[in-house]
């Protein structure tokens, strides 16, 4: 509940929530435009990816000493990888070892044919350092210019890249993929957010490369300096590395009155262009699967899940020379379904979480989506939330932080408080508290955003 003490407790009625709409779908490419693999059909494709992934499980265990001992304690050899669920029987890999062979212990060739290394932000111990050789980032520039191409850009167009560039694999990745596919790259990076209005405003952009929460700062900043951002030159956005729910793509798409695309990937495997949603059919992402072999498993067990059940994703390189990874497990929850857009690629469903995220409150497991989508069903709040745990004896205790969209009055922002209370409740199973607070007051995204302050262990 609101934290003012003038507003009377009110038993106003909860706002009705907002009826969902139909997903307006952007120009399909011609067909000319896509690469071979694209067109594949799916026992073609399926046959690729049994002699990629032969190959690479020969040069991971000739060439990675990590490898080579996770093999010969599972029992196995490459050469037992006779069909594709073959997979199933090698050992997984995790982020704790790349960890352990930090910094280049995980490489699969020298040094002297590692271009380029990037590395995660390393917030909770060692970073994972991941490297390229220049056919690997000659492909990952491929599949990016094909995830921008199926997000509607076009040769000619101007792309204004707002994901961090550095170490990060965001800013550079969409750099190098936006130049293959034949546009203007226009290199922002994230921070100085109004001075990426005023080139947005002058640079005249089609296109859009940023993280959901970011673009939503910036759209804010559209609206501090007097300019509806629905009169700017963005037609497309493509928005990745982080989860964010249908709801906000709605948000993003009326606000800023452009097509809001989803782009994932993550740095182990590749970086962003693993998978990415066609503007056509704005239904979940194509795994582009001439190059990543997907499987989900259960999270606890580790087995394999069939297609359609929900889980955890596990990558497998297929092409990778410096860093192939071996049934990766990204930590991501989601689900394979078929190929619609580019029919022989399966899709996966957006991404719910990740199991790190996941917060256990009181025995009930509860993701940040679900609180997103619920209260932005919910009028008088903005998008911009936050959630906090604290103990309150021996209890854990959850407290949504949204702010009010400006404007909003008192019995508003107390009934939009209920409303989302309840919608959590009913859809999630726990009692929150919720606090509307007043416009502009939560910490602001410039990269990836932290949903969660965890005030538990103090
Ligand atoms: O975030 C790569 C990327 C950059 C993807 C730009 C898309 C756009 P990492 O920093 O290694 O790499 O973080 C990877 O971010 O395991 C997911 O948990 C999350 N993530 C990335 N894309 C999405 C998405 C980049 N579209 C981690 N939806 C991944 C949900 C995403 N989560």
């Amino acid at each position: 509940m609101t934290s003012d003490p003038t507003i009377p407790p009110v038993q106003a009625p909860a706002p009705a929530p907002r009826p969902a709409r139909a997903v307006r779908p952007g120009p399909a490419p011609a067909r000319e435009s896509l690469d071979a693999a694209e067109r594949m059909g799916r026992a073609e494709l399926e046959a690729l990816q049994l002699e990629r992934l032969r190959r690479t499980l020969r040069r991971a265990y000739d060439n990675v000493a990590h490898y080579r001992r996770a093999f010969d304690e599972a029992g196995v050899v490459p050469e037992d990888c006779r069909s594709l669920a073959d997979l199933a029987r090698f050992p997984f890999t995790t982020k704790a070892d790349l960890r352990e062979n930090y910094p280049f212990g995980m490489f699969a060739v020298p040094m002297s044919e590692v271009r380029r290394l990037h590395a995660s932000s390393g917030t909770t111990g060692r970073p994972t350092v991941v490297g390229y050789t220049e056919d690997d980032l000659s492909v990952w520039a491929g599949l990016m210019a094909r995830s921008i191409r199926a997000a509607g850009g076009r040769p000619g167009h101007k792309v204004h890249v707002s994901y961090g560039y550095g170490l990060f694999t965001g800013g550079l990745g969409a750099h190098y993929g936006a130049e293959r596919a034949g546009c203007t790259v226009i290199p922002a990076s994230g921070g100085m957010t109004a001075r990426q209005v005023q080139l947005i405003q002058d640079f005249r952009p089609e296109v859009i490369m940023v993280t959901p929460s970011y673009m939503l700062t910036l759209l804010d900043e559209f609206e501090r300096q007097g300019v509806d951002p629905r009169t700017s030159s963005l037609e497309l956005g493509v928005f990745g590395a982080e989860p964010w729910t249908e709801e906000m793509r709605r948000e993003i798409e009326e606000r800023a009155g452009l097509h809001a695309v989803d782009i994932y990937g993550l740095s182990e495997v590749m970086g962003p262009g693993v998978a990415q949603e066609c503007v056509e059919a704005k239904d979940g992402l194509h795994i582009w699967e001439d190059h990543f072999y997907p499987e989900v498993v259960d999270p606890i067990t580790g087995e394999v899940l069939p297609d359609g059940e929900e889980g955890e994703l596990v990558f497998t390189s297929l092409t990778k020379q410096a860093l192939p990874v071996v049934r990766y497990r990204t930590r991501d929850l989601t689900r394979l379904l078929p190929g619609t857009a580019r029919p022989a690629f399966r899709r996966m469903e957006k991404v719910t979480g990740r199991c790190d995220d996941m917060i256990i409150l009181r025995g009930v497991n509860v993701f940040p989506t679900q609180v997103e989508e619920i209260l932005l069903r919910v009028p008088g709040v903005a998008p911009h939330f936050q959630i906090r745990l604290a103990r309150r004896g021996r209890m854990d205790h959850m407290t949504v932080r949204v702010e009010a969209r400006p404007g909003t009055g008192p019995e508003q922002r107390e009934a939009a408080a209920a409303a989302i209370a309840r919608g959590v409740k009913d859809g999630v199973g726990v009692t929150v508290d919720v606090d509307v607070v007043d416009p502009e007051t939560l910490e602001r995204s410039v990269g990836k955003i932290r949903r969660v302050v965890d005030e538990r262990g103090r």
